[in-house]
């Protein structure tokens, strides 16, 4: 078969044939000999080149195309590796140098260089090589879009980084000030139950001695007496008003007894308003902890926070306080069994973030677990107080 074709090419027509797929072919072809001339060349390689093809044939290649490197830098013969490859009987690929036009101008080249045998003997090479200036210039300007995201993502990357510090000064500035509203308003509600206290107590009390002196000295006129006794009542009750207020500004329990009795005090008072049972448990263990003033202001607006919540929007049966101890962990968790609610991711309205704030202030978490129909529990949690 071989025999055949081999004996078919020195017949013309075969030869024909050849030639046709030579000069079909895109890309450049030539073949060398063994000292490196040029045997043959299509006329897209020699055109590609600068030249026809007969003023290629006969010529040494890597002095006419391949002679230097693409700073011009001259490129010995030795170092040529289509020269090393077909010498050593290989083929081998290269893209990363330049060919020489004839008018001294080189382009970026990819070429392939093939040995050509006869039997066992390497007799030369034949080499196809293609002008890759346009892919070149787009994996430059790949390179140079790569690097120009790169920058832009680093660029990016550091402008959020920056916004992200300045948005968590902001929301630690905003936290502290929250905190520092709480301590002013609670100061504030202070002075104003002193205030109303001295003044308006001492003045209602006096008020009700002077009206009772009045009830002894007319005491023979009963249409005067009534009109007295009706305003001894309205004094009464504004008596009754005063010490609920002055409960509700600073509650006393809360500075005579401390945070636990004032939470009992605050269940008992709710126990019963609209149906609702309360009720609390406060092991012994938990009544022996002290937190600190602050603490227990916090703690205890938060339950009052929780307990009116209960009452306006929960219509529940009964609400709970339990506190236990867990470890060295205080837990206080208050649970109804009302029409409980969609809790949000991050909570918004004002009663729910003063307390997940006041929580914060004083070193602990807020925890809302509820879900409609599900009632609704609310845990606080203050690390490492328990002694
Ligand atoms: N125990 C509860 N049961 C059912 N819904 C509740 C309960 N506590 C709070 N909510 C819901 O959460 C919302 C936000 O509560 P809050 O921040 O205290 O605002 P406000 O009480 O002023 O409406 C309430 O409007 C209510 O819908
Ligand atoms: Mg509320």
């Amino acid at each position: 078969m071989f025999a055949d074709l081999h004996h078919l090419s020195h017949h013309a027509a075969w030869r024909r044939q050849l030639e046709m797929l030579l000069e079909s072919a895109g890309e450049g072809i030539y073949g060398i000999d063994l000292r490196g001339r040029c045997i043959f060349i299509n006329s897209a390689g020699a055109e590609m080149l600068g030249y026809t093809p007969d003023e290629v044939l006969g010529r040494n290649m890597h002095y006419l195309i391949h002679h230097s490197h693409p700073d011009s830098a001259l490129m010995p013969v030795h170092d040529c590796r289509i020269f090393k490859a077909f010498k050593e009987g290989r083929s081998c690929r290269v893209e990363d140098e330049v060919l020489w036009r004839r008018d001294g101008h080189a382009f970026p080249a990819e070429y392939a260089s093939y040995p050509i045998r006869d039997g066992e003997h390497v007799v030369g090479a034949v080499v196809t090589f293609n002008d890759i200036t346009e892919r070149k210039h787009t994996e430059a300007a790949l390179r140079a879009a790569h690097c120009e995201l790169e920058r832009r993502v680093e660029e990016r990357t550091a402008e959020l980084s920056a916004a992200n510090g300045r948005l968590r000064q902001a929301s630690d500035a905003l936290r502290r000030l929250s905190a520092h509203m709480n301590t002013v308003r609670e100061e504030e509600r202070a002075h104003i139950a002193r205030d109303i206290h001295d003044d308006l107590g001492a003045s209602l009390t006096a008020m009700q001695l002077e009206l009772n002196w009045l009830r002894q000295r007319l005491s023979g006129d009963d249409k005067v007496c009534a009109h007295i006794d009706a305003a001894l009542d309205i004094g009464q009750g504004a008596m009754g008003a005063v010490r609920r207020i002055l409960n509700d500004l600073r509650p006393g329990v809360l500075d005579h007894l401390g945070l636990w009795a004032a939470l009992e005090c605050l269940l008992q008072e709710t126990d019963g308003r609209g149906g609702l049972r309360c009720t609390a448990t406060i092991p012994a263990d938990v009544e022996r902890c002290r937190l600190g003033r602050e603490a227990e202001i916090a703690i205890y607006r938060v339950a009052q926070e929780v307990l009116t919540n209960v009452q306006r929007h929960a219509g529940a049966r009964r609400v709970r306080l339990f506190a236990c101890a867990d470890g060295q962990d205080l837990v206080i968790r208050i649970d109804d069994d009302g029409r409980g609610m969609q809790v949000p991711a991050a909570p918004v309205s004002f009663g729910l973030l003063g307390m997940h704030e006041r929580a914060r202030a004083i070193g602990g978490r807020l925890e809302i677990d509820s879900a409609p129909g599900f009632g609704t529990t609310v845990t606080l949690t203050l690390p490492e107080v328990v002694a």
